[in-house]
């Protein structure tokens, strides 16, 4: 299926929300994004959104009565949005099987490790942490897993001397900004193809 549609889930700051939209103007990206949601009524992206004229919801969770109401509620408004490829961009919940089986191979996320390395919260510390030497980011399908869905593409950022959460992590930003519109692109022009856990790029 060609994506024409994407929506785009937040909860904070939107730093990646921002670089696919600029990406989307400029032209890099064919489809566009209809529908950002924010499940945090005061989160910084809403505001980047909106000056990038992108319609935007705040569908609050803690309104919803439960993981599953609220992204039933979610789906909703993405499908009456014409999307058909959800983005997330820093949402801070776990989606529910319910949704995942909604978007089957349509969901996309960008975690700031190498994964299967480092899922989960606070990538980068786990990283500094652990000691690695190379550390990066990964767009990646999301399954009912933790960061576990097959691999889109990755960017490999080297760990320095001296580096602490905040210098690591803004340079994995600068990648994770380059590449999830990569992704999105490779996905709207339906070269992501799934073989199991493998996604082959065509
Ligand atoms: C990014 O580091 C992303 O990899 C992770 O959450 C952070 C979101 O940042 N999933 P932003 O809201 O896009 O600035």
């Amino acid at each position: 299926m060609t994506a024409r549609r994407f929506g785009i889930l937040i909860s904070g700051r939107g730093s990646n929300l921002g670089a696919i939209v600029d990406a989307w103007r400029a032209g890099g990206i064919q489809a566009a994004p209809a529908l950002v949601i924010s499940n945090v009524p005061d989160a910084p992206g809403i505001e980047i959104a909106r000056r990038a004229d992108v319609p935007v919801q705040i569908l609050d969770h803690r309104t919803a009565g439960g993981r599953e109401p609220h992204d039933r509620r979610m789906a909703e408004a993405l499908e009456a949005s014409g999307v058909t490829l959800v983005c997330l961009a820093g949402y801070m919940r776990l989606l529910s099987p319910w949704f995942i089986r909604r978007f089957p191979g349509r969901v996309l996320n960008i975690h700031p490790s190498l994964l299967p390395a480092f899922p989960g919260l606070n990538a980068q510390r786990q990283a500094l942490e652990h000691g690695v030497k190379i550390s990066g980011c990964t767009v990646h399908v999301v399954d009912e897993g933790l960061d576990s869905g097959p691999i889109v593409l990755q960017a490999a950022v080297p760990v320095e001397e001296g580096d602490d959460e905040e210098s690591l992590s803004a340079r994995i930003l600068e990648q994770e900004h380059r590449l999830y519109h990569e992704a999105i692109r490779l996905f709207c022009e339906r070269r992501v193809v799934l073989d199991g856990r493998r996604a082959q790029i065509q």
